[in-house]
């Protein structure tokens, strides 16, 4: 049988899959069923432990895929019962890697729920959503800088006391802000230096493929993609992928929460991450000479309190 057909997952999920059938390999070339499809390991009652490493058939990988993210959401709403932060951020950064993988198959359709549950548990336990942004882990990659960004957002809307549905946009808005990066290539966004010219072109694609993505291969909205679409832009016209100067307020608000998560988190060995202070007072310039809105700054700061 064709290696290539199946796909190793990881032990530590592993009791995520229901529906889709497991499989193991007892030699280099052959695999054989392990759980068949709509049975789960726990009933079973195999440990985790003590099984093979385990895979699926690539043509499962969708389902597969939605299996996991239920398990995760299931997951995020127990961790927020709890009042656990770190085991709420740790299951969404692995929500959204999972779901980074296959973005233009319809999967983006599993995160509205995970906000939803975002948003009601914040009203229970507000310290969770508000160290979620804080808790950094190793390395530093575009599922947790969305996830950053995020619950910055909704940090921002609960301190604007904007309206559910309202805050449900916008944070939507703001973890799918950089899906289109899952098309551009790891050597030009793990550079570790400056881009090239022609590389920051290819680099200045991503608010477009995001777009297409969201809208066209997800089917969730022109004002969910706007932000995709639009945080980049800048008012005074410098931005991309336009260079426009009329940008809508979601682009404008993840305009200044994008760009100060990635100065107090991404260090790059061209550039370390910024303290908090130091990082506002470079988008104050930002602000001062017409890039960003002054309005929208000075609520993102006093959010941040
Ligand atoms: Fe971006
Ligand atoms: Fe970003």
């Amino acid at each position: 049988m064709d290696q290539q057909n199946y796909i190793q997952v990881r032990n530590s999920k592993i009791n995520y899959y229901k529906q889709v059938p497991l499989f193991y390999q007892p030699g280099t070339d052959s695999y054989v069923l392990y759980k068949p499809a709509g049975t789960s390991l726990t009933e079973m009652r195999i440990s985790q432990q003590r099984h093979p490493l385990l895979y699926i058939q690539e043509e499962d990988r969708i389902v597969a895929i939605k299996e996991l993210q239920t398990g995760f959401n299931n997951q995020i709403d127990q961790s927020i019962t709890t009042g656990n932060a770190v085991s709420v951020k740790t299951s969404l950064c692995e929500l959204v890697e999972e779901t980074l993988n296959e973005p233009r198959s319809g999967t983006l359709k599993a995160l509205p729920e995970t906000v939803d549950s975002l948003i009601t548990g914040y009203s229970q336990h507000p310290e969770i959503l508000k160290s979620i942004a804080l808790i950094s882990f190793k390395d530093y990659t575009t599922a947790i800088h969305s996830v950053n960004v995020m619950a910055l957002t909704l940090g921002f809307c609960f301190y604007s006391n904007f309206k559910m549905e309202k805050t449900r946009r916008l944070g939507l808005n703001a973890l799918l802000h950089d899906v289109g990066k899952t098309e551009i290539p790891t050597t030009i966004l793990k550079a570790p230096r400056k881009l090239t010219d022609h590389e920051f072109r290819i680099m200045k694609t991503h608010p477009t493929i995001g777009n297409v993505i969201i809208r066209e291969k997800n089917k969730l909205g022109g004002d969910i993609a706007l932000g995709a679409l639009e945080h980049h832009e800048k008012l005074d016209g410098s931005g991309y992928p336009k260079g426009t100067r009329n940008i809508s307020y979601v682009g404008q608000m993840l305009g200044i929460i994008d760009c100060y998560e990635a100065l107090t988190n991404e260090d790059r060995p061209y550039r370390r991450a910024r303290e908090p202070l130091e990082a506002l007072k470079f988008l104050k310039d930002d602000v001062q000479t017409g890039k960003f809105n002054r309005g929208i700054f000075e609520k993102f700061c006093y959010s941040l309190i």
